[in-house]
């Protein structure tokens, strides 16, 4: 069977040689307009006057369009309609187009774009989560509360109470490819887009909208993005539409690409979150109740992030059970970039929230956190069904955590390290070094249940080639590769017999955003269904032919096998064709036994859940605050791997992004609102320098309990959160400078300033 292979990614060498095409690499007709946003440099204010007449005068400019010259104003939000594509009279953000330029280049309409003179008087701007509780700024009329159980009551009558706070940063996509699009006017009005989308839908339904359209006549094409991370769900939604309406009004083809300083300027984030935990501890450690406030702020406009916070509840305990929760969530509106998703999605910050919760506990109890790690842990599914049950009510029957756990602790030699970390900061007074060892508890669906549901359309042509389309997008995570190869198991061919095919709204229809991690779980699921009817007419077909059984024909080593005779597989699609059988099937699917509801806070919201965990080792310089990662060792559950090399990929890469996220990346705002940091000159992602220099990643195999695509895991999100354990190990160093009595707090990211910072704090 061709899966489960480690086979390599199926664009690799296109990648690597510079020939994959992404969108604005796509040939484009003569006489091609490129379009640029002029914005506003004011975080919140009135539009009083917006003078255009050096923009319009400027060479190359052949249209320019402000809110006065578009009625209706198209709406580029993802669900909420409060996106005007350009600022209507109010500005919301410093960044916030204004207005829209298209000429003969590229460079062109960016330089056009900058010649404006916008009138802006200035409003008070609400930047700051303090700024957003004082003018009860926010989304939702008030803050989203779950719970289970009494936690007031459990935490006053515990022995212990541990009280804290984390400030965790924001986080930009930098993806390499940054947001494109190019609209193609077809006959009779209908449009067809290139996106660089994980959401091709929603660009068809949007551009549709926009256009006064039905969605039939609207195509939307997607072959790859190089890199999309959440920060294509929805931030590319501007861009089609400007594409498709200037291509609309000129009758010419239109595309776009935001420059680098503007896609950080425009685009939204990762949420930045502040967390505050009060926590009745007993003596084992062991959390017996919890108040949990998050504070998220989510800009200007709503996006995805009601959905966003609202996972980040939902992972506020981590793989911990606490029998009295309660959980009170702050969704903030402010004038800044609207935060959108983001690998983990709300995930990363609710764990990053345990995760401190328990380092804290542990430090306050003179505790080891591994040990405090285990007695929180749900019970093992073996165990009576007590302490495994989610505070939203889902029971946790797949927990593998103690056993995985037990065998990373092993396999990296924790507690050998650990003494000989403790030796080696007794003895040396500038460098300390620290080790922590977390794990990832992650639920896999769509919170909104009506998303897990994808579409396929499979092919088998005449000479027996297969084209395979589904819903789902590439992204570099190696989708298509792994749907390939299910697609190729069902047929018992090699995977060269599989093409794989753009993304196409009019191959298969209705899709949702390749997010939520996923993406091969739902497509990979819909292929197998087309791929198995069309085995399945083959199969009907040649038993009738040789007088047998059909579930005894045998499709293997790209070969067809019936009552002892013996084929090739191109020969049976070519004397199918001959026969009639048609050789072309739709696939579908819908995950099954989710429910959810997300007032009440109450139901089965995941199909299961992925584990891992990782220990890193870090080292700090007491004296500059700069650190390194010296080593990370991890365990990561992917069920039966659809590919171990491209999980590992995944794992590797979402952890790198994961520690990127924590220690260097910064993003900063002026007191007025604008974004500082919006270039890689000043905003660091890591580099091949910054990975761990021993980095030994390992698979957890065990097949996934839940009906999956052969029992395999979604890898997408999960290992980000592995990264919590480079933070904690931050810590863990910081608190080797002290007597133990200051517990060091580490905000996020993690940067030397911070890191000198708790320093001082802690030998105080
Ligand atoms: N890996 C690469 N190389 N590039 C990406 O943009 N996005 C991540 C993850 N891994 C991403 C990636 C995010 S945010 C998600 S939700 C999943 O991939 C989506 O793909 P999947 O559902 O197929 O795993
Ligand atoms: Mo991923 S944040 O669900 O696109």
């Amino acid at each position: 069977m061709t899966v489960h292979k480690p086979l390599p990614h199926d664009a690799a060498r296109l990648h690597v040689t510079g020939q994959a095409r992404y969108v604005d690499d796509i040939p484009a007709p003569a006489g091609t307009l490129h379009l640029a946003f002029g914005l506003s440099p004011v975080a919140h204010g009135e539009i009083v006057g917006l003078d255009l007449a050096a923009v319009r005068a400027a060479p190359g400019v052949v249209a320019v369009w402000s809110a006065a010259d578009l009625d209706p104003m198209p709406d580029v939000s993802p669900a909420a309609h409060d996106e005007p594509l350009l600022a209507t009279g109010t500005v919301h953000f410093a960044g916030q187009p204004l207005f829209l330029v298209a000429a003969e280049s590229h460079l062109a309409a960016r330089k056009a774009a900058r010649l404006a003179r916008p009138e802006i008087r200035a409003l008070p701007a609400i930047l700051s989560i303090e700024e957003a509780l004082a003018a009860d700024s926010r989304f939702e009329e008030a803050p989203r509360i779950w719970a289970a159980g009494d936690a007031a009551a459990a935490i006053a009558a515990a022995p212990h109470l541990v009280e804290g706070q984390i400030e965790i940063g924001g986080q930009e996509h930098f993806y390499l490819e940054g947001q494109a699009a190019l609209a193609l006017p077809q006959e009779g009005g209908d449009m067809l887009v290139h996106a660089s989308s994980q959401h091709p839908t929603e660009i068809q339904h949007k551009v549709a909208e926009a256009l006064g359209l039905p969605m039939s006549a609207v195509r939307v094409e997607v072959r790859r993005m190089g890199g999309g991370f959440g920060g294509k769900e929805s931030q590319g939604n501007a861009l089609a539409v400007a594409c498709a309406v200037a291509a609309r009004a000129t009758g010419r083809p239109c595309r776009m690409r935001y420059d680098r300083d503007d896609d950080f300027t425009v685009t939204g984030k990762r949420h930045d979150f502040r967390i505050a935990y009060r926590l009745g501890v007993d003596a084992a450690g062991r959390i017996l109740g919890a108040d949990i406030r998050q504070y998220a702020r989510c800009g200007w406009s709503a996006d995805l992030s009601l959905a966003v916070c609202d996972r980040a509840m939902l992972h506020a305990t981590n793989a911990y059970f606490i029998p009295a929760v309660r959980i009170e969530s702050h969704r903030l509106r402010t004038h800044l970039q609207s935060a959108t998703a983001f690998r983990g999605f709300g995930g990363p910050q609710g764990m990053l929230g345990a995760e401190r919760m328990i380092d804290h506990a542990a430090h306050a109890l003179g505790l080891d956190p591994l040990a405090v790690r285990r007695a929180n842990f749900h019970a093992p599914p073996a165990a009576p069904a007590a302490r495994r049950t989610m505070f939203y009510g889902m029971e946790v029957t797949d927990f593998v955590l103690h056993e995985l756990m037990a065998e990373l602790e092993k396999s990296s030699d924790h507690a050998r390290r650990k003494a000989e970390i403790a030796a080696w900061n007794r003895d040396n007074p500038i460098l300390k070094r620290g080790l922590a060892l977390t794990p990832v508890q992650f639920g896999i669906s769509f919170t909104l249940t009506h998303l897990n549901q994808a579409g396929a359309l499979v092919h088998v042509y005449q000479d027996g080639s297969i084209a395979m389309n589904h819903g789902g997008t590439e992204m570099g995570q190696g989708l298509f590769q792994k749907v390939a190869q299910v697609a190729a198991s069902v047929f018992g061919v090699g995977i060269e017999a599989v093409k794989i095919t753009a993304t196409d709204t009019a191959k298969v229809p209705n899709t949702s955003a390749t997010a939520a991690s996923s993406g091969s779980d739902l497509n990979g699921m819909a292929v197998q269904a087309a791929c198995e009817t069309i085995r399945a007419r083959l199969a009907d077909w040649l038993a009738a032919e040789h007088q047998a059984d059909p579930a005894k024909v045998v499709f293997a080593e790209g070969r067809v096998r019936v009552a002892g005779a013996d084929y090739p597989f191109a020969e049976v699609a070519r004397r199918a064709w001959m026969a009639r059988i048609s050789l072309s099937a739709t696939g579908f699917y819908r995950t099954p036994e989710i429910h959810w509801d997300r007032i009440a806070g109450r139901g089965r919201p995941f199909f299961y859940f992925a584990y891992g965990a990782a220990a890193a080792e870090v080292a700090i310089d007491t004296l500059t605050g700069e650190h390194r990662i010296l080593r990370a060792d991890i365990l990561h559950d992917c069920g039966r791997s659809l590919n171990p090399a491209l999980d590992i990929g995944q794992i590797e890469g979402g952890f790198v992004q994961g520690a990127g996220w924590l220690t260097s990346e910064e993003l900063v705002w002026d007191g007025a609102g604008r974004l500082r940091t919006h270039a890689p000159s000043t905003y660091k992602i890591p580099a091949c320098s910054d990975r761990p220099r021993i980095f030994n990643v390992g698979l957890w195999s065990d097949r996934n309990p839940a009906a999956t695509i052969h029992r395999s895991k979604a890898v997408g999100e999960p290992p980000l959160m592995l990264a919590n354990a480079v933070l904690l190990a931050l810590s863990d160093a910081v608190a080797a400078c002290g007597d133990g009595s200051v517990y060091p707090a580490l905000d996020t990211p993690a940067t030397p300033e911070r890191v000198l910072a708790a320093v001082e704090r802690v030998r105080q």
